[in-house]
């Protein structure tokens, strides 16, 4: 380790045992039942660095269901297939609306307003379901995230995926609703099935901020997504990826990060790093509440804002 890094190394000690003295966990996700029954008092966080280097704090190698952090993957996938051409039928503004809301569809016939709202997501799914199985996108989307992590031993967690499935209704609603508008390619079901399981992903922080160094760019990640591509993610992420939180983040945090409710970060420092935070409990948003600390803290003690 260099000097930086141990100094790095230190504050994510310090950081840890900081953060379970706070104690201040939020609530866990209980729409999906699930997600309902883990201990909201748990934290990790990786950082991955440009020289290829991983530091963790405490509990790093935990696996958890990524949830909503998986459509920054599926965006990537689908931004190396069709292109610019996806932005014909989702917009790139924030929503101001919880990440479920089906409020604007109605209002904007139909064309969610970015990729990580449910809506948006969905839209992106389907778009990777053309001329491909519900089976061959989930394994298009695994293959990247274990090509991005260069570690194979990604997997879906299928009772996440089952629990979610029986408790969807909302999910269901809006693929029908979307369907309705003609803003849906593949049958509903199997929209709604590709994106449950797509979110069901399971990682823990040292792979997801392995994963994230396509997207931070960084000297020793995979060559997997353009630098084009790379900065379209990051404005995405920085202007949606919290949600209707997202312009609190940004003031908090200034970097671009997507959050899941199983309570999963990812944030990215360009050219710097990829961090992944994990802590169930979230706060009102529906983002992890320590995690966020979290991104905070490191901020403050890195420069890693971006303004
Ligand atoms: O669609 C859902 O409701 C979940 N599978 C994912 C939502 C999510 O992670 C929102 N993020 N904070």
């Amino acid at each position: 380790m260099t000097r930086d890094h141990m100094t790095l190394d230190q504050f994510l000690q310090d950081l840890d045992r900081d953060i379970r003295a706070k104690g201040d966990w939020g609530e866990v996700a209980d729409y999906i039942p699930e997600l309902g029954r883990i201990d909201p008092a748990q934290f990790g966080m990786a950082i991955a660095l440009a020289d290829g280097q991983v530091l963790t704090a405490g509990q790093a190698g935990h696996r958890f269901s990524i949830q909503s952090v998986s459509k920054v993957f599926a965006l990537a996938c689908v931004l190396g297939r069709i292109g610019e051409q996806l932005w014909r039928r989702v917009g790139r503004e924030p929503s101001g609306d919880r990440f479920d809301s089906i409020l604007l569809l109605e209002q904007e016939k139909g064309r969610p307003r970015n990729p990580f709202i449910n809506a948006g997501a969905l839209v992106v799914t389907d778009e990777l379901l053309t001329g491909r199985s519900p089976r061959q996108a989930l394994a298009e989307i695994l293959a990247f995230v274990r090509a991005a992590a260069e570690d194979d031993d990604i997997h879906i967690d299928k009772a996440v995926a089952r629990s979610e499935a029986r408790t969807g209704h909302r999910n269901t609603a809006l693929v029908h609703y979307l369907r309705s508008f003609g803003n849906l390619k593949a049958p509903p079901d199997h929209v709604l099935g590709t994106y449950i399981h797509q979110c069901a992903i399971e990682m823990n922080c040292v792979q997801l901020a392995r994963a994230g160094r396509v997207i931070a760019g960084l000297d020793c990640a995979p060559a997997l997504l353009s630098p084009v591509k790379q900065r379209r993610i990051n404005a995405m992420m920085m202007t949606c990826g919290q949600y209707d939180g997202s312009g609190n983040f940004a003031f908090r945090v200034g970097m671009p990060a997507k959050s899941g409710v199983g309570g999963g970060l990812l944030v990215i420092a360009p050219g710097k790093a990829s961090i992944a935070i994990w802590s169930p409990g979230l706060d009102g948003w529906g983002n992890s509440r320590m995690g966020t600390l979290a991104a905070e803290r490191l901020a403050e003690f890195t420069g890693w804002s971006v303004f």
